[in-house]
C-alpha cells in the first residue's frame, strides 16, 4: 500500500508512521508535514530505514497537496493546529489548517478517486455533565463548544458532504484525549511529566475535575488501521477506550509514579467555556472492526514516562 500521511510530524501522527512500518514494512509512505512548532523532526527518527518520504508543505495549498494525492492508494489526515487554548487566542490558523486545508484535500480526493481517513476528535460532541453515564456514540448531535472543536467539525461536515455529494470513498474516526510518547510538551500529560521530572509546578485548570477519556495512542492507531483495512465508507467510528479519568486524578497518577509530592499541584483560573466531561461509547468500532484495545493506562503511563524521561 501507498499511503500518504498529512501531519505526521506530530504526535499522532508520528506515532502512526512508526505503527505502520512496524506492521507493515514493505509499503511505501509519504509524509506531508508543514512543521508547524507542534512538529518535532525527532519524532521522524527511525523512520528512514523504511520506504519512506518526507514533502515539507501545506495541506491547504492545493496544487502541492493534489501532486501528492494523485500517486498514492490513501490518504490519512492528521495535520491540524490542536491546541484548544491557542485556538482561544486566536483562531485563524485553526480556520486555515483544519477547514481550508481539509476542503483542499477532499478537492484532490474527489479529482483522483482516493481512498480518504479523517482523523477527527471526541470534542465535536460538546460537553457531558459530570457525575452522568451519558457517553457520546456516532448518533450524538454535533455541539462543538470551542473555536478548536468547531474547525473540526466544520471538516467532519464538508467530509460528509462530500461522500453524500460526490460518492468519494471516506471515513471519519473521533477519538477521545490521547497521551504516549512524542506529544508536545504544551498538552496536559507531557507538561506534568516534564514538569514533574524538575520539581516545577503543575498548573491545573479550576478544580482539575473535568474528565477526559483517555487512550493510549498505539490503541488509536491501531483503531485507524482497522478502519483503513475493514471500515465501511461513508461511516464514522467513535475511538475509546473506556478511559474515563478526570484530570486531576491523572496528574496524580503520574506524581505517584515519579515519587513526587502532590503539593507541586497548583490549581489556575479555569480555561474560559472549558468542557466538564467527554466520555465515548466504542462499541461500533469493536462490534464491526473486531478492534480491542491492547494498552490499560497503567502501562500506556509508564511507557509515556520513560519516553520523556530519555529525552531529558
Ligand atoms: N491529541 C489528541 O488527543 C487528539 C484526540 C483526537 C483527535 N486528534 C486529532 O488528531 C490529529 C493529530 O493530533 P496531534 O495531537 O498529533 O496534533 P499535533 O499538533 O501534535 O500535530 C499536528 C501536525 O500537523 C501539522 N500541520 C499543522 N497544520 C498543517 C498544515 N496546514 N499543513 C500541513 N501540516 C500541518 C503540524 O506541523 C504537526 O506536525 C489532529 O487532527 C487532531 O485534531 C487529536
Amino acid at each position: 500500500m501507498k499511503i500518504l500521511v498529512t501531519g505526521g510530524g506530530g504526535f499522532i501522527g508520528s506515532n502512526f508512521l512508526h505503527y505502520w512500518f512496524r506492521r507493515h514494512p514493505k509499503d511505501e509512505i509519504i509524509n506531508f508535514d508543514l512543521m508547524t512548532y507542534a512538529a518535532d523532526p525527532r519524532n521522524l527518527v527511525g523512520l528512514e530505514r523504511y520506504n519512506y518520504m518526507f514533502i515539507k508543505g501545506d495541506i491547504a495549498e492545493r496544487e502541492l497537496i493534489g501532486k501528492a494525492v494523485r500517486d498514492v492508494d490513501a490518504i490519512v489526515n492528521f495535520a491540524a493546529e490542536s491546541h484548544v487554548d491557542n485556538s482561544i487566542n486566536d483562531s485563524s490558523r485553526f480556520v486555515h489548517s483544519n477547514i481550508v486545508g481539509v476542503h483542499s484535500i477532499l478537492e484532490a480526493v474527489k479529482r483522483y478517486g482516493k481512498r480518504f481517513h479523517q482523523v477527527s476528535t471526541d470534542e465535536v460532541y460538546g460537553s457531558l455533565p459530570l457525575n452522568s453515564s451519558l457517553r457520546f456514540t456516532e448518533e450524538s448531535s454535533y455541539r462543538p463548544m470551542n473555536p478548536y472543536a468547531a474547525t473540526k467539525a466544520s471538516a467532519d461536515h464538508l467530509i460528509r458532504s462530500y461522500f453524500n455529494t460526490y460518492g468519494i470513498g471516506a471515513t471519519i474516526s473521533n477519538c477521545g484525549n490521547n497521551y504516549g510518547p512524542r506529544q508536545h510538551l504544551e498538552k496536559l500529560i507531557p507538561k506534568t511529566i516534564s514538569n514533574a521530572l524538575e520539581w516545577r509546578k503543575i498548573q491545573l485548570y479550576g478544580n482539575g475535575k473535568q474528565v477526559r477519556d483517555w487512550i493510549y495512542v498505539d490503541d488509536h492507531c491501531s483503531a485507524i488501521e482497522a478502519i483503513l483495512k475493514k471500515g465501511v465508507v461513508g461511516e464514522t467510528y467513535l475511538v475509546g477506550a473506556d478511559g474515563e479519568v478526570p484530570n486531576i486524578e491523572m496528574v496524580r497518577l503520574i506524581l505517584k509514579e515519579l515519587e513526587r509530592p502532590e503539593s507541586l499541584i497548583e490549581h489556575i483560573k479555569d480555561r474560559p467555556g472549558h468542557d466538564a466531561r467527554y466520555a465515548l461509547d466504542a462499541s461500533k468500532i469493536r462490534e464491526e472492526l473486531g478492534w480491542s484495545i491492547k494498552y490499560n493506562i497503567s502501562d500506556g503511563m509508564k511507557a509515556t514516562i520513560d519516553w520523556y524521561r530519555r529525552l531529558k
